[in-house]
């Protein structure tokens, strides 16, 4: 480790802290031309605070940032709910394509022929996987494409004359689920369930004053919905919707359509099922499918086929409207596509084949060690409890050992219907070699918290920083850096 006259490790100082007053990052030739004349009140001679660093220091930073994060290229990643599978690299190729990758939004419909028609493409394929009707490629992530598929029940009740006041989401819902609602102006009545929702309970809470059940299937349990057509009937009978959270599709492709099972309105999260990158707050894409009785509502504007060639419909009196500039996350879009094609129909459902043995191998080594909560058969992800994880620990415990073994965590007390919830995502993407590596680490831990508990509570002791205050990280959070 090299130590600076700071007494901090170069590799630990701040970007500010490498600041040498005068040193830059360029270095040019002397003008021979008469030097150009800026605006005066556009120019500043400095930026105050600004680092003043040579190139290799930036490249330095940045490059050092980049290893101590974790990520899917780096490493296994289970975290359950988030399906963080593997990132092709073809897809960035295609993505980087000079004719995608430049195309400008604004371009008049007549010259961007070609990203119209892999929308269009892409749009009917995503119809095709899930059995809706009609597709939109515009929210930008899922909670907004569940926003999308909200406002356009809202719009259909309006429609009917009869606009209704609540919608009803199970317990095994995802937390986006009650927040769209509420976004949207309902209100939010929770449906207890025991892991599976029946039939018989939505047909209790039903009356005519309900827009829609919002229902994430498979569950954030990893459970299918088994009577998901006796619920749909329920609904529909009262003259409600169904909204499906179909982020966790990456369990159903090729095999299962929500469409055929009585859903309305179901999201897709592409950066979930198709591949594309997960990126914080909205740089994915969020598609949502709706039945025919919706298209009208569908957000503009919508890639339709005219003949041999396409346009972006804009006028489309019933829509909600637009929900974001131009037209989509594009570059998403086209990763996504990518994916598509390249593994085809059968490769889609072998995806899902393979995440949903992933996960039951997983279950089936750690089950008898961890307790397993909902016995039910698991499908792409397995959640278990730290009920019996002895020597005091609990399930953060365990998830800061796992960083010692060299693991991303998995995702911890999500769902919230089990108390110390450990939830277990290992996707397709993994083999025998890397499950049973994991499995040997979880179940050393266990062995750990038994016999020498002090290692899994004091963990992680091999990283660069140990165990941090999580509550005054995020309650007091210093984002900024301050002289002195
Ligand atoms: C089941 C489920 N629903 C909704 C979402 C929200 O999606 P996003 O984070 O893209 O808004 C997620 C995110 O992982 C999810 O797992």
């Amino acid at each position: 480790m090299r130590v600076g006259t700071s007494g901090l490790s170069l590799n630990e100082k701040l970007i500010f802290e490498h600041s040498d007053p005068g040193r830059t990052g360029y270095s040019l030739p002397k003008l021979d031309v008469p030097a150009a004349k800026l605006q005066e009140d556009l120019v500043r001679e400095e930026v105050k605070g600004f680092p003043e660093l040579s190139e290799v220091d930036v490249v330095r930073h940045f490059t050092r940032l980049s290893t101590w994060n974790y990520g899917v290229d780096s490493g296994f990643y289970p975290l359950g709910s988030c399906t963080m599978k593997y990132n092709p690299k073809v897809n960035e190729t295609v993505a980087r394509l000079p004719g995608f990758a430049w195309a400008h939004p604004a371009t008049p419909p007549h010259l961007a022929q070609g990203a119209l028609a892999l929308m269009f493409a892409l749009q009917e394929a995503l119809a095709e996987i899930s059995g809706f009707d009609a597709v939109t490629l515009v929210p930008a992530a899922g909670a907004h494409g569940e926003l999308a598929g909200m406002l356009m029940i809202r719009a259909w009740h309006e429609a009917q004359g009869r606009p209704r006041t609540k919608v009803l989401i199970p317990d095994t819902a995802h937390g986006t689920n009650p927040a769209t609602a509420a976004l949207c102006g309902y209100d939010v009545v929770p449906v207890s369930s025991d892991g599976i929702l029946t039939a018989e309970t939505v047909r209790a809470a039903m009356d005519e004053d309900v827009a829609a059940l919002m229902i994430t299937n498979p569950n954030t349990l990893g459970l299918f919905e088994s009577e998901i057509v006796e619920i749909c009937e329920a609904v529909h009978e009262k003259g409600g919707m169904v909204y499906c959270d179909g982020a966790n599709l990456n369990a159903l492709l090729g095999i299962a359509r929500p469409g055929d099972m009585g859903i309305d309105v179901m999201h897709f999260n592409l950066h979930k099922t198709f591949s594309t990158p997960h990126g914080g707050g909205g740089p994915g894409a969020g598609p949502v499918g709706v039945v025919e009785k919706l298209v009208p509502f569908l957000p503009a504007p919508w890639v339709v086929r005219e003949g041999e060639s396409y346009r972006l419909d804009e006028e489309r009196p019933q829509s909600i409207g637009r929900l974001r500039a131009f037209h989509g996350n594009f570059g998403i879009l086209v990763r996504a596509w990518a994916y598509i094609r390249t593994l085809g129909a059968e490769g889609l459902r072998h995806a899902t084949e393979m995440a949903v043995l992933n996960a039951n191998y997983i279950r089936a080594r750690l089950e008898g060690t961890y307790h397993l909560p909902h016995t039910r058969r698991s499908l792409h992800e397995v959640v278990f409890s730290d009920r019996d994880l002895e020597g005091d620990c609990h399930t953060l415990d365990l998830a800061k050992r796992l960083i010692d073994y060299g693991y991303h965590p998995p995702t911890i007390y999500f769902p919230l219907v089990v108390k110390g919830a450990i939830m277990i995502e290992p996707t397709e993407t993994e083999s025998m070699e890397v499950l049973d590596e994991f499995c040997d680490a979880m179940l050393a831990i266990a062995r750990e918290a038994r016999e020498e508990p002090h290692k899994v509570k004091e963990a992680p002791r091999l990283t660069r920083v140990s165990r941090l205050d999580e509550t005054a990280a995020a309650r007091k959070p210093r984002l900024r850096w301050e002289e002195g």
